[in-house]
């Protein structure tokens, strides 16, 4: 099985299907970060933008966002998708080069795909002393402990888990969990928080799968695998599903000496 910088880069393949069928980002977010800031943010800059979805939350809003995404495929569907005022760079994360600072740096549902070493010197980079950092995303789970337990079933000759491991390993029941933790760790970050916002949704079986087919580790498998995975899930799911999606939104500030 593809390891995870195959499952970081898997996702331009299926852009359309991203774009359709995963949930946008609510508006308590913006909220949230605004909140947070305490100040007007005026300009973004956005790790691993996709296909826009969180992109178009703050730049609807107002703010100046720089949209960085690695994979043409991502960024052609994201430039369908945000307003014009929104600037599009393709790169990843390792690879910008700042040559201004903003208010803002943002990563929704992408940070973990980064390269770990020098993560931290390379956000601060990307800061205006003060400005804030914001990561999140969360996991997309069944909410119906019995139809869970049947996809796990269902899915288990071909895959395991299907959600991604916390990257530094803080186990689930810590308070503090993954990005948070390494933002307490580092120097360059204070005032870390974090916060969790409900997000939930109701689809069709069909619909359900569909989003399955957006998430790495369903893409990376050989697409006849793949095929029969989904074949399996689709035989035991009812007709209509509830899903959580609750989003664990971390905040830091940067430190205002370099
Ligand atoms: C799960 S998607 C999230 C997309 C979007 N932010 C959203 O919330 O819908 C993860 C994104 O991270 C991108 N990505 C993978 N490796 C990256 C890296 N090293 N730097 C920046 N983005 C990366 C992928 O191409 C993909 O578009």
């Amino acid at each position: 099985m593809p390891g995870m910088a195959g499952r970081a880069l898997s996702f331009g393949a299926v852009a359309e299907v991203y774009e359709r069928f995963r949930p946008g980002y609510p508006a308590e977010l913006f909220d949230t970060v605004t909140a947070y800031a305490g100040r007007p943010v005026r300009t973004a800059l956005e790790i691993g933008a996709g296909t826009g979805k969180a992109t178009r939350l703050f730049a609807r809003r107002g703010v100046a966002v720089t949209a960085t995404e690695p994979d043409e495929a991502m960024l052609a569907e994201l430039r369908r998708h945000v307003p014009a005022s929104v600037r599009t760079v393709r790169a990843a994360f390792e690879e910008l080069r700042p040559a201004v600072r903003y208010g803002l740096v943002y990563a929704a549902a992408a940070l973990h795909w980064t390269e770990p070493e020098g993560r931290w010197p390379r956000v601060a980079a990307l800061l205006e002393a003060g400005g804030v950092f914001a990561s999140f995303g969360g996991p997309f789970r069944l909410a119906d402990p019995a139809v869970a337990q049947a996809v796990r079933a269902a899915r288990a000759p071909f895959l395991g888990s299907d959600e991604i491991p916390s990257p530094d390993g803080t186990p689930p029941e810590h308070d503090m969990q993954w990005p948070g933790t390494e933002l307490q760790r580092s120097e360059w970050f204070t005032d870390v928080r974090q916060s969790v916002l409900a997000r939930r949704s109701t689809m069709s079986a069909a619909d359900y799968v569909s989003h399955l087919s957006t998430v790495s580790a369903y893409l990376v498998l050989p697409a006849p695998e793949r095929e029969q995975v989904f074949h399996r899930i689709l035989r035991v799911l009812p007709d209509r599903v509830d899903m959580t999606a609750d989003l664990t939104v971390h905040l830091a500030r940067r430190r205002a000496a370099d």
